[in-house]
């Protein structure tokens, strides 16, 4: 799969997921379901979304023990879908546990990816709640590097530390960034944005763009003006 933008479908309806996916006629974009749909409308709803035709990036953020975590992954290696992701929390043998659940019986399996630290993380909360007195960009490389060592294809980060990322763990680690914003945009809660032309310029390889097209007048030109900056 080459550079692609993911739009994420934070909605909390199948209803509102498919008002807003029936504006596309031509296009079929990436789609990331988050945790709110999902434990809404349960995998029925990432069935209904890969028989419309889109690739699907489950965005569930498993961590658990290592045994749980492999029989989950089994069970989300039968829903179809291209990507979906772990915390590095839980340890290098949680993510190859992972990595052997999602496997299926023919080889194949979707692109596993981790989440580092949390964006909501700041250096205060991980010293003082997660007691890790590291600086956060340190603490986010050796989780990606953990996680390029258990055999995973990326990390979930910041645009700013997707050339840190590939530098670390080599340039065919995936990074995905959300944190996109159009220049003449509203930047919303996020605090440390890119444009995608910048997305792309760094090299990350896919970016999550959520409000700037969801909540566009027009989302389908908000989604092409994406493809176009990013994708070229
Ligand atoms: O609407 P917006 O473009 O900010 O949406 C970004 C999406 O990426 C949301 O689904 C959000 O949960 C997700 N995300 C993020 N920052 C992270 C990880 C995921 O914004 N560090």
């Amino acid at each position: 799969m080459g550079k692609d933008v993911i739009v994420a479908c934070d909605f909390a309806s199948k209803e509102d997921v498919f008002a807003f996916l029936d504006k596309f006629q031509e296009e079929k974009p990436f789609v990331k379901i988050g945790m709110e749909l999902y434990y809404a409308e349960g995998p029925e709803i990432v069935r209904e979304i890969k028989r419309r035709g889109h690739k699907i990036f489950l965005d569930l953020k498993l961590h658990d023990i290592p045994n749980t975590v492999k029989k989950s992954m089994k069970v989300l290696s039968t829903l179809g879908v291209d990507i979906t992701n772990l915390h590095a929390a839980g340890t290098t043998r949680m993510m190859e546990a992972a990595l052997e659940g999602l496997t299926r019986p023919d080889g194949t399996r979707p692109l596993l990816i981790a989440v580092t630290q949390l964006t909501s993380t700041d250096q205060e909360s991980l010293e003082k709640d997660l007691w890790i007195e590291k600086p956060m960009e340190q603490v986010v490389m050796h989780y990606a590097s953990n996680a390029a060592k258990a055999g995973l294809d990326g990390v979930v980060c910041s645009p700013l530390e997707a050339q840190a990322v590939h530098n670390t763990c080599g340039e065919k680690f995936l990074t995905i960034t959300p944190g996109v914003r159009f220049a003449d945009g509203d930047i919303g809660d996020q605090k440390r944005v890119m444009t995608p032309a910048q997305a792309k310029e760094i090299g990350s390889d896919y970016i999550v763009v959520g409000r700037p097209i969801t909540a566009a007048e027009d989302p389908v030109a908000a989604y092409k003006r994406c493809v176009a900056e990013f994708v070229g």
